[in-house]
Parts: C-alpha cells; structure tokens; sequence
C-alpha cells in the first residue's frame, strides 16, 4: 500500500498542535486506512470515528488503537451510500477523495454534507497531483473551491507540512459549514 505512511498526516499533527481552542466535538474520519489520523485526533482529546470499506484496515485501525492505550472506534462501511449513524461535528478528509472514482465526486461532497452537523467543520488534506490515471486521482484547489464554497465558508487554505515524497503537493483546507444549508 504506497499510501500507507506508517504516521499521520504532517499536516493534521501541525493544524491540531497550532489550535488548541478548538471545541473537543465528534470527529469522522472517513477511509481512515490504519487509523494513524483517528489516533492524533484520539490523543487530543476529540471523540473520534474511522471508517473504512477494508474489513483488514478496520482490524488493523483496532489493533493500533489497543496498542497506543488510546480510545476510538472504528467502522466497516461505505462512506458514499451509507446512511449516517449520527452527525459529526467535524469530518476529516485525507487522501479518499482522491482514492475514489472522479466520476463519484459529486456522491463524495453529498456525502460530507449528509455525514456533518450543518455547522460543522470539514477539514480536508487534498492531493494536488495532475494524475488522471489514477487511484490516486489528482485534483485542483480550484475544484475544490467551486465543490466545496457552495456549502461551507472557507476559513483558511495553505500548503502543509507534508510527507518528503509529497512535498508541496498538498493544499489543506478548512471549511465550516453554512448553518441552516440543506
Ligand atoms: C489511499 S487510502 C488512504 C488511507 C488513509 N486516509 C491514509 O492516508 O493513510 C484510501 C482508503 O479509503 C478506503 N476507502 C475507499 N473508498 C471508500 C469508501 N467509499 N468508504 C470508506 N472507505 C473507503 C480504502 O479502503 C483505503 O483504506
């Protein structure tokens, strides 16, 4: 799995040590792979959710949480269909939009509205890659500007610390959600 890390998002460790007065809400973490981002989440303080299609990224995610003495949990299911068990205050993207299909972008950002609180924060770490012949399939701040600003005020966008072979190749993105957006 090239994507596999061995370590959470640079730039969620970053944004997460640099706001500290965030409120502690309910956190998903949707196609959370071996749960390195659930865990920062977890460590901070926030009642944190992954969830994965992989049956053995979810008992990986398990095991790892068990080991750090830390408390999340963990889903099995399809981020795109599912009907939300509950609304999330915060939901956290990190390379599953470009996992996914182009053509189910549209599902993607329909999704992120059905799974958050209207208010709610999503936070996303996108991969600007020009690739079209992925997984991963690259994607343009401009797109997410025009997907995402019909719903949500973008509070703050900027290039993260990243991962060395990635390297200024990632835009993160802060998003809070209209109140009172269908
Ligand atoms: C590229 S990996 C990234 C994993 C993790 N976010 C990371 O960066 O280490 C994408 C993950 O999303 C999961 N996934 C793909 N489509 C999904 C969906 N529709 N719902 C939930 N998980 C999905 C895959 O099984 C995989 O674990």
């Amino acid at each position: 799995m090239p994507w596999e890390k061995g370590e959470a998002s640079p730039g969620l460790v970053d944004f997460l040590a640099a706001h500290p007065e965030l409120p502690r809400g309910t956190v998903l973490v949707p196609g959370c792979g071996t749960g390195h981002d659930v865990l920062v989440f977890a460590s901070h303080g926030f009642t944190v959710t992954g969830m994965d299609l992989a049956p053995s990224a979810v008992k990986l995610s398990k095991e790892k949480t068990a080991a750090a003495g830390l408390k999340a949990d963990f889903t099995l299911g399809n981020f795109l269909v599912d009907e939300p068990f509950q609304s999330f205050d915060y939901v956290f993207e990190h390379t599953l939009f470009c996992a996914i299909d182009p053509p189910m972008r549209d599902d993607y950002v329909k999704a992120v509205l059905r799974w958050l609180k209207p208010a709610g924060t999503y936070l996303a770490v996108n991969y600007l890659i020009p690739d079209t012949d992925g997984p991963p399939f690259g994607t343009t701040r401009d797109e997410q500007i025009q997907r995402f600003t019909p719903h949500f005020h973008l509070q703050e966008d900027w290039v993260p610390r990243s991962y060395p072979n990635r390297t200024g190749l990632e835009c993160m993105f802060w998003w809070k959600g209209k109140a009172g957006r269908r």
